[in-house]
């Protein structure tokens, strides 16, 4: 048998989880709205610093490898990792959002960056794929074991680096 007749306390049960129902919708487009505008509100200051970590970051990978290369430390175990890291953090980089045009050189912003990033983003953009193709090369050749192969590639990524920072970073 199908009941068609609710209870009076049905009823109030049935409403006041439509009501809580509604509550959490409106509570969830809230918080939607204001994720996104914080995300929005990046300061330029601080995506600057953060751009600046993400390059010394790399930096340390490279450095890491590079004493066991050159044969200062012998912890060659730390070469896979580090190689790996070095990958997934360059490849990883968003050019608009840590490269936003807010942050183009100002008075304000101690920035090494240089405007010819955005007046050239096809050529930022090559010559940071271009490092990652290297960084790839470097993680492939790390699975070699082979330490000449290894520090080959090394070379060929650190010159993929200079190549960008000649264009697109201020010298001192
Ligand atoms: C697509 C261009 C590009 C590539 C590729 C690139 N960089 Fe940079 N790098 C920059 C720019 C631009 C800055 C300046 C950032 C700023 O001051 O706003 C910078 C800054 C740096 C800094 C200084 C950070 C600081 O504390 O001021 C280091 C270190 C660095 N890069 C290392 C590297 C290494 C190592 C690689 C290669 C694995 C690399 N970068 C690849 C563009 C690039």
């Amino acid at each position: 048998m199908i009941v068609t007749n609710y209870s009076t306390d049905e009823k109030t049960f049935l409403e006041l989880t439509m009501k809580k129902v509604k509550q959490i919708v409106l509570y969830m487009f809230v918080l939607f709205f204001f994720t996104n505008s914080f995300a929005l509100a990046q300061n330029a200051e601080d995506v600057v610093k953060y751009r600046k970590n993400i390059m010394k970051a790399i930096g340390s990978h490279i450095s890491v490898i590079a004493s066991n290369v050159k044969g200062k430390v012998v912890i060659e175990s730390d070469i896979i990792p580090h190689a790996k890291a070095l990958y997934l953090t360059i490849s990883s980089i968003n050019i608009e959002k840590t490269f936003p045009s807010d942050t183009a050189p100002n008075d304000n912003l101690k920035t090494k960056s240089l405007s010819e990033i955005w007046e050239k983003p096809k050529e930022f953009a090559l010559a940071l794929n271009n490092s990652v193709k290297k960084a790839n090369d470097l993680l492939s050749a790390t699975e070699t074991k082979d330490m000449k192969l290894i520090g080959k590639a090394l070379g060929a990524l650190g010159k993929s680096c200079g190549a960008c920072h000649k264009t697109f970073r201020k010298e001192k």
